[in-house]
């Protein structure tokens, strides 16, 4: 990697594909800034339910995201499914997607002075968001993959079958509303070099980053 040129890498892909943690290896092993935009539409959903308003319903998602920047990103609450389900309604408001764009736009070309560069990730950041990032991962695992990490995340070993099928239920609700949206769907961008997790540990993924991330140095 070149001193001068700053590093973007777009990383995108479905719900509890392991996207969280190979952003975090990832913006630490290169020092970059990290920015996980699913925090932004979690945070809508939040401020959206404790409104008592709808987070379907464009008015109240449009006031709660833009109450964002006073919003605490940090709450451990948003990490729930129920709020990722609030989130992804609150995505599919085109109105709501503009207003977050400049925010994650401003981030990614504007990273510290003491940082290499910037890692976004989410689900439209190769594909709208940072369309000419160098580097694009899209990831990926399968959909029951993903509620058995999901769940083992919530519950640990005290969970019920029942709790596990709600969870794969609710993925599958995320997934189709994120793949079916009119505005910027799930999708893998073109130019992303694709990463499935479905048999692999966090370490082998995260290999097989750095090693796609080399190839384009
Ligand atoms: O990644 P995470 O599960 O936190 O995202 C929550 C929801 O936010 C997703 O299901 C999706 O609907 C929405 N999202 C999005 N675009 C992004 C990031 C997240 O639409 N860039």
């Amino acid at each position: 990697m070149s001193l001068k040129t700053k590093l973007l890498i777009a990383l995108d892909g479905p719900a509890a594909s392991g996207k969280g943690t190979l952003a975090r290896k990832l913006a630490e092993h290169y020092n970059l800034a990290l920015l996980d935009t699913g925090k932004l539409y979690r945070a809508v959903g939040w401020n959206v339910l404790k409104a008592g308003g709808d987070p379907e319903n464009e008015d109240d998602a449009v006031a709660a995201t833009k109450k964002i920047p006073t919003t605490d990103l940090s709450n451990p609450e948003l990490k729930s499914e129920s709020m990722g389900a609030a989130a992804s309604k609150v995505a599919a408001i085109p109105a709501v997607r503009q207003l977050l764009a400049d925010f994650q736009r401003h981030f990614a070309n504007n990273p510290p002075a003491d940082k290499n560069g910037a890692i976004l990730d989410g689900r439209d950041i190769g594909t709208v968001i940072c369309p000419d990032a160098p580097i694009k991962i899209f990831i990926t695992a399968d959909v029951e993959t993903r509620a058995k990490r999901r769940f083992l995340e919530e519950f640990g070993n005290t969970g019920s079958e029942e709790e596990y099928r709600t969870i794969l239920e609710e993925l599958k609700a995320r997934d189709t509303r994120d793949v079916n949206r009119a505005t910027s769907p799930l999708k893998k961008a073109d130019d992303a070099h694709l990463i499935d997790t479905t048999n692999s540990d966090i370490e082998a993924v995260f290999e097989a980053a750095i090693t796609y991330v080399s190839s384009k140095e």
